[in-house]
Parts: structure tokens; sequence; C-alpha cells
């Protein structure tokens, strides 16, 4: 078990390359399984997820070769068409290959894809988009799918129930290999769904209309090999804003684009502190440390206020003058952070789909465990806030989304190191 020792208070101060994009870059790896010839990537974040989403390809006879922050994938010698229940198990970005398995060998079994809990998270908007291009359900139940399409798949007038992030790559990707136009309503607008797209256009697909609610594909055009940069990690950007809002400090975040952030800088300056953007991908943010409560916060889709930005923010008002309550509809347990938050001293709790903190008070370090990837950031940002030497256990979970968060934060004055074992056992 990997922990991360924080030593607070720290002030913020310097500037902040934004990484590539963990919730683009696996979907991205997974649609490359579509390609003929070799994919090369750029911008790749060395996370865990990543390196499980090349253990999968290794398991299906592919290649997928990691180097820096590059990476040259090959699905040309595809020999199994299953994921091992070990590698699913791993992250929920496993649903990703269900699609591109399907695809190249007409069958494809996918067993409960593992990841953060965040509550319920059922994959049947991806099963019923597949389906509604011709797929047919052999088996579900237990969390498992295993899906036919003998005939391969044909182009659809789809609406999704929901605008799911996933479940729209999927039906994206799914459509560049189906026969004839597909039309998606009700898709997901996130960027990373852009990304996606782009990424497939330049592999040869037909696509029109990302970005938007409605995308239209022009299936069953050959994709090959392309190079291609991933989209920079607009999460891991709103990470350092709401560690340097919270702790004081000034910070610079440079290479993500702006506009992504407006919903956080918006929150952020209504707390008190002072957000400009320096160009369309520099935003820059200065705060004293002391942050006004902001009433209600609800999350929303894009371009709502993102949920995965949630517990961040959250962990930014901690020591706020007000209240603040933070509402995420789109996953029932969000704020499992809350208990380490109020670990910390602070008043925090979680209470049904809502974060509730603030009213000001000092925070003290202690020992805490990440309960999932944003809220185990969260943490560290709070214990950066705190006063003492704080432990966050089960930096795993955070290992997933940031490469190192410790080496995130170093550079701009925080007093953070990672460690092995269980520090607080001792
Ligand atoms: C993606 C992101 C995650 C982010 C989330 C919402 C990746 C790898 N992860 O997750 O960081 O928090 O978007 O922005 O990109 N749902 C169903 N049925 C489905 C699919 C989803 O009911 O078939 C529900 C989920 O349970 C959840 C909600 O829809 O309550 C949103 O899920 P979705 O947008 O699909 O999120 P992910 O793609 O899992």
């Amino acid at each position: 078990m990997r922990s991360i020792i924080v030593s607070g208070p720290s002030r913020l101060s310097g500037s902040v390359c934004v990484p590539g994009a963990k919730n683009s870059v696996l979907p991205i790896f997974a649609a490359s399984l579509l390609c003929a010839g070799t994919v090369t990537l750029h911008n790749v974040p060395r996370l865990s997820d990543v390196s499980a989403a090349a253990e999968i390809h290794a398991a299906l006879g592919c290649t997928a070769v990691l180097a820096g922050h590059a990476a040259v994938l090959c699905a040309d010698g595809m020999t199994a068409c299953d994921i091992p229940h070990t590698l699913s198990a791993k992250m929920r970005s496993s649903v990703f290959y269900l699609a591109p398995l399907l695809i190249r060998t007409g069958r494809a079994a996918l067993s409960a894809p593992g990841g953060c809990n965040l509550g319920p998270r059922p994959i049947d908007i991806h099963v019923d988009g597949l389906c509604a291009m011709g797929a047919q359900v052999v088996q579900e139940g237990g969390g498992a799918s295993a899906l036919v399409a003998p005939d391969g798949l044909h182009g659809t007038d789809y609406t999704l129930r929901f605008p799911s992030v996933g479940a729209t790559e999927t039906l994206l990707t799914a459509a560049c290999a189906a026969r004839g136009t597909t039309v998606l309503r009700g898709v997901a607008e996130e960027p990373e769904v852009v990304d996606l797209a782009r990424f497939l256009r330049a592999a040869g697909a037909d696509i029109a209309g990302e970005g938007t609610s409605r995308i239209t594909v022009r299936g069953g055009r050959p994709l090959f090999g392309t190079e291609y940069t991933v989209c920079p990690d607009r999460i891991v950007a709103a990470t350092v804003l709401c560690a340097a809002a919270g702790c004081g400090g000034e910070v610079i975040v440079d290479g993500c684009p702006a506009a992504q952030l407006e919903p956080l800088l918006t929150l952020l300056r209504r707390a008190g502190c002072v957000a400009t953007t320096l160009g369309p991908r520099t935003a820059a943010l200065s705060s004293d440390g002391v942050l006004h409560g902001l009433g209600l916060v609800q999350t929303g889709v894009y371009p709502g206020f993102p949920t995965d930005m949630a517990p961040l923010l959250g962990a930014a008002l901690l020591r706020a003058d007000g209240m603040t309550v933070i509402r995420d509809t789109i996953f029932s347990n969000r704020f499992a952070c809350a208990a380490g938050f109020a670990e910390l001293g602070a008043n925090a709790a979680a209470s049904g789909e809502s974060l509730i903190v603030g009213g000001a008070c000092a925070l003290r370090a202690a020992c805490v465990s990440s309960p999932d990837l944003r809220g185990g950031a969260a943490l560290v940002i709070a214990a950066m806030m705190s006063e003492g030497e704080s432990v966050v256990e089960d930096a795993q979970y955070i290992d997933r989304g940031y490469e190192d968060i410790a080496a995130l934060f170093a550079p701009l004055g925080a007093q953070i190191e990672t460690g092995c074992g269980c520090p607080c056992a001792v």
C-alpha cells in the first residue's frame, strides 16, 4: 500500500504544465484496436490505469509499448477476444473494449468492470446502444455482459437516456465500424468525447457534431494507424487550482483550454480568489487562503461544473467562513472523502447526494484514507491546508489519475512525498 505524506500548511506558488487526460487516453487506447497498422500517441500520462490498459492489449495479443509520454499501439496481431477478469476488474475503462472486441471478433464478454466505488455504475446504455446497432445480448447479470454481432453492426438513430460520457464513447467508436450512418442523440459533450472523435477522424473516420448533443457518423470507412496527441487533463488542472485556492498562493496552470476551467474559476472567484485567464490555454489564480462559503453548488454534465471537480472544490472550501453544499446527482457515493475531511478537523459531512463543508476552523494533521481517485486527491489538498504531518493512505487510488501527485505539488512549494506501507499503523 502506498501513502502520501504531507507536511502542512503550505502556501503554493509557481506554474504547472497540465499532463494528458486520463479520461481521454483510455477510450483512445481501446478504439485503437480498430485501426490497421500502428497508432502512436503523445502526451500519454503514466498512470496505473494506462498500465492496466496496456496489460489488456497484451492479453489480447496486441502490442502496447509505453515509452515516456508516448505509446505505440498495434492490434494487427490480435489473437484473443476475452479480457481476463483480473484486468477488467482493475478499472472502469475496461468497458471501452466491449465495442472494439465485438467489431473485431463478432463477440465480446466483459466481467464486471472495476473502478472507483462512486455508487452503482451500470453499463446498460453502452449495451442498449450496441443492441440498437444489431448486437445481441447472450449473457447478462452480476455486472457481466456478453454480446454477439455475427453479422457486424449497422447504422442506427439512437437517443441516449442520459448523456453518459462512457456510453457516448462506446457508441461513437462502434458507429465508425458500423455499416451506414449512425445518428447519436442526447450524447455527452465533454472535451474527452471531442478528443476521441478527433482521434478517430485522424484514423480515417467520418464524424460530425462532436461537442454538441448530436453526433453523426458515416460508418464503415477503414481506420488506419495514425499519430495523435492526447488532450490535456482538466481535472488535474482543477486539482492545482483548488489546492492554491485553499492553501493560499499564486499559481499559473498552463496547457489546458481556459474555457474548460471556467465553471470552476467562476466558483473560485465567488469564493474570494482572483482568477484570470492569461491566454486561451493559461489560467492564473491567486488566493489569500481565506475563502467564503458558496451556498449551494450543483454539479452537472458539460459545460456544467464537473462531478470530478466536486471533492476538490470541497477541500478548498473547508476553512471558508461560510457553508457550502455541493450537490452531485451523477454519482451517489461521490463524497466518501467527507470522513477524511472530518478527521482533519473540518466541519464536513456527506448527506445523501451532497457534501456539506465550511464554517471557519483550523485543520490539524491526521492519518486519513483515500476512498477513491478524486476523493484521495481532495484529501491531499486538505492535508496541505492542515497544520502538521498528515498521511493519506491508499494512494493507489490517486495513482489512477495522477502520475505522481507529490511531484505535481513539490515544485509549487508543498512539503509532500510518497511513502510505502502504512505509516499510520506504526
Ligand atoms: C466518465 C469519467 C469520470 C467522470 C464521469 C462523469 C472516464 C474514464 N471517466 O465516467 O471520471 O466522473 O464520466 O463525467 O471517462 N450510467 C448508467 N448507465 C450507463 C452508463 C452510465 O446508468 O450505461 C450512469 C452512471 O452510473 C452514472 C452516470 O450515468 O451515474 C454518469 O456516468 P458516465 O457519464 O457514463 O461516467 P463514466 O463514463 O463512467
